[in-house]
């Protein structure tokens, strides 16, 4: 794919995704590489900018990450994070020293408009700048000038526009720094001169190219869960190769409501082969008397594999198999400077059981929101784009206890009414997971004259950027109450709701 490229060069921040994403914002692609990657291949990638990224350490800790000096040689614009800015002046000769005073949070920052970074932005001189650091750069390197400063940090920006090298001692990928977008778009598109040619249309083209002269007249296979990501290549491949794709959809039983059909609906026109697999008598049998939450995982997992095995051998040996791996995948998993942070639970090892050639990941570049983006592009059902994260095992994870065809109906119904009135009210979007939980839990209550004894429903929203933390959703309370009196009118079997209000952690986002 040919276009332009600024590579974030990860010096192990906890922000470096972040970046990368910023970046790509700015309609410029971006590439995350490790610091350790020799001079040569960043080279040879011939990249318009490199951004530094910040990190953990000192830059006079033995084992910090450390750079030649002979990279600001290359004529390429460089721009300098946090440490990437502390490493970029000790290299070219400034100093840096322990703060006096550490900054950590919003801090006004007073801003030179000269600087190209700053000027043509809406940035007021004074502003708030996100800053995270126990070092700060107290004499800057000889030809750099100063750009910004806080009361305790009197580099927080600086630069030699001569030498192409820029630098804030903030951070300007959080949302917290006062047009930190905006630095960054001047940035990649003032001084490094992107275009901003990286779009969803331009990928999705290229993208559908280069697998049918990869394919060729080969079989493609895929394994449809109905999630964002699998959606997306499935939609893409659909487009490129048609009907030498076969997508098995195993439909378990445990989704939610119509979600097996909304699924089917999509992508029944789309000139693939689809097959659903309707397992839900297979997988109830398998799980019927098991209330153990990690037992639940496991036989899901294994007869998941196992119904997807059984058909994969209906068609034969196929050439290549489909993953939905994304960037920040790649990204965890290649670079380890980072500390890594393990996406959990998925249900795994499909590859292992079918016979194929080569694995193809159409999405392994992208990241979550452009593969919404890509997905709307192809035509794709709001419904699928938008859909928020689902775990595999489905809703046998959310029925506390032992699972009954019963309990899945009132869960169903419970969970739809409580979906409905989130988007109902606006809250859908900005609400990163909410569903409802069947607790396994009875108590007494009053209808009409007559006593009840029946279910507890708990309702679980969470508001979360990396679904390893999460604070409950503050959903209005005349919201809540619809929701409650909805379900226990219009779900049998139902008398009492309650609303989780614990964050992650101690709890976790599911219950079990
Ligand atoms: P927890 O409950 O661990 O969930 O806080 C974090 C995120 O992971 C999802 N999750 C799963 N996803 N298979 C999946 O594909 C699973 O077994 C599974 N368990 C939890 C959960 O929905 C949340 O988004």
């Amino acid at each position: 794919m040919s276009h332009q490229l600024v590579i974030v060069l990860d010096f192990g921040g906890q922000y470096n995704q972040l970046i990368a994403r910023r970046v790509r914002e700015c309609g410029v692609y971006c590439e995350v590489k490790s610091y350790r990657t020799p001079l040569e291949e960043l080279k040879s990638l011939n990249p318009k900018g490199i951004i530094f990224t910040g990190g953990p350490n000192s830059v006079y800790d033995e084992k910090s990450p450390h750079i030649t000096d002979k990279i600001f040689d290359l004529d390429i614009p460089i721009l300098g994070i946090c440490y990437g800015a502390q490493l970029m002046a000790y290299t070219l000769g400034g100093t840096v020293s322990p703060c006096e005073t550490s900054e950590y949070g919003k801090t006004d920052t007073h801003y030179d408009h000269s600087s190209i970074l700053f000027g043509g932005i809406d940035l007021p001189a004074t502003a708030p700048s996100w800053m995270s650091h126990t070092d700060y750069v107290s004499k800057v390197p000889d030809g750099f000038r100063i750009t910004a400063h806080t009361a305790d940090c009197p580099a927080a920006a600086f630069e030699n526009p001569e030498k192409k090298c820029y630098a804030v001692q903030f951070h300007p990928e959080v949302n917290h720094t006062f047009a930190g977008q905006g630095m960054i778009d001047s940035f990649v598109k003032n001084v490094c001169g992107c275009s901003g040619d990286w779009t969803m249309a331009g990928y999705a083209k290229t993208a559908i190219s280069e697998i049918r002269s990869k394919v060729g007249d080969g079989k493609v296979l895929l394994a449809l869960s109905g999630g964002v990501d699998s959606s997306v290549a499935a939609a893409l491949l659909a487009k490129a190769v048609g009907s030498q794709l076969t997508c098995i959809f195993v439909d378990h039983g445990l989704m939610r409501k119509n979600e097996g059909d909304e699924v089917e609906q999509a992508f029944a026109n789309s000139g693939m082969n689809f097959i659903r697999v309707n397992a839900k008598d297979q997988f109830l049998s398998k799980l019927k008397g098991i209330s153990e939450p990690e037992k639940k995982r496991k036989i899901i997992g294994e007869e998941f594999i196992r119904v997807f095995e059984q058909e994969a051998k209906k068609i034969g040996a196929v050439d290549y198999l489909v993953q939905g791996t994304i960037y920040p995948d790649v990204i965890e998993s290649g670079l380890g400077d980072a500390a890594v942070i393990k996406s959990h639970h998925n249900v795994g090892g499909l590859p292992d059981c079918v016979d194929f050639k080569e694995i193809i990941e159409p999405l392994r570049m992208l990241f979550k929101d452009e593969v919404r983006k890509l997905g709307t592009e192809l035509g794709l059902s709001p419904i699928l784009v938008w859909r928020q994260p689902f775990p595999g095992p489905g809703l046998a994870i959310r029925i506390i206890g032992d699972i009954t065809e019963e309990k899945i109906e009132i869960l169903q119904d419970a969970d739809f009414i409580f979906r409905q009135e989130l988007a109902e009210h606006g809250l859908d979007r900005e609400i990163n997971q909410y569903f409802a939980v069947l607790t396994n839990m009875r108590s007494v209550g009053v209808m009409g004259d007559s006593r009840t004894y029946d279910y507890t429903v708990a309702l679980r929203a969470v508001t979360t950027s990396d679904f390893m933390t999460a604070d409950f959703a503050k959903i209005p309370y005349d919201v809540l109450e619809t929701v409650a009196s909805r379900i226990v009118n219009e779900v049998k079997s139902v008398n009492r709701i309650v609303y989780d209000v614990t964050t992650k952690p101690p709890a976790t986002i599911e219950w079990e």
